[in-house]
């Protein structure tokens, strides 16, 4: 059975795509259910319709509180059935009633190596910081911006002749990468939490295969096809 996954952004969704192409492709054994965006003029809903995934607008502004703006959202997704959210680009913040509703099911993809440069223009503020590495953090989400346990990192070298947007444009090509790889270990039931960090299981093998061949291997970067 596949992971049911609903996407939430607010622009372009690059991110979005990158997850559609992988599902396609056969790589990541999920099937995203809606995409839904706060933004009407989201591009990443074209991206969606391209793919055939059901989408939905919700808007903040039509909303008197964070909170009623949530509970619309977690309502859509829990009648797409959805098990895991998948936060892509989505420029608002989660209320604390969001994330009970997807304990733990709940994932965002942030362009700095987290804890540094939370917020936006993250890659811009790495950038003008003047650090000689830069990247990309997929985590679980919290209540709090940009918080969580972390699945996966992905770093860059700063090139001389950088600016904050070529720096961007290095993170991004990553970050499709990352996201689709991070969400097939949460399919595969893999990403376990541990006092607020999280360990990757190995892949479940046979008893016989343990008795032969010992412990699993893990291999911690990227896996074929990611
Ligand atoms: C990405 O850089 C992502 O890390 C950040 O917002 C951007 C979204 O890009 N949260 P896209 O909409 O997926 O193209």
């Amino acid at each position: 059975m596949s992971f049911a996954l609903g996407v939430l952004i607010s622009g372009s969704g690059s991110n979005l795509q990158a997850i559609l192409e992988r599902i396609e492709q056969g790589h990541l054994q999920a099937e995203v259910k809606v995409v839904i965006s706060n933004q009407p003029g989201a591009y990443g809903l074209e991206r969606a319709k391209v793919y055939g995934a059901p989408v939905r607008v919700i808007g903040h502004k039509d909303y008197p509180s964070r909170v009623d703006h949530d509970r619309e959202i977690v309502s859509v997704l829990q009648d797409f059935g959805v098990e895991a959210v998948v936060l892509a680009g989505y420029m608002r913040l989660v209320s604390k009633y969001f994330v009970q509703q997807f304990p733990r099911r709940i994932v965002n993809i942030h362009p700095g190596l987290l804890p540094a440069f939370k917020g936006t223009a993250a890659q811009q503020q790495a950038w003008s910081y003047g650090v000689k590495l830069a990247g990309a953090t997929v985590h679980l989400v919290d209540e709090f911006l940009d918080h969580g346990p972390i699945i996966i990192q992905a770093a860059v070298p700063v090139l001389p002749g950088d600016d904050g947007q070529r720096l961007a444009r290095r993170i991004l090509t990553l970050e499709h990468r990352i996201y689709p790889q991070a969400l097939s270990w949460l399919a595969q039931g893999r990403v376990q939490v541990e006092n607020g960090r999280t360990v990757l299981r190995p892949l479940d093998c046979a008893p016989a295969d343990i008795t032969a061949l010992g412990p699993c291997l893990i291999n911690p970067g990227l896996e074929a096809g990611f």
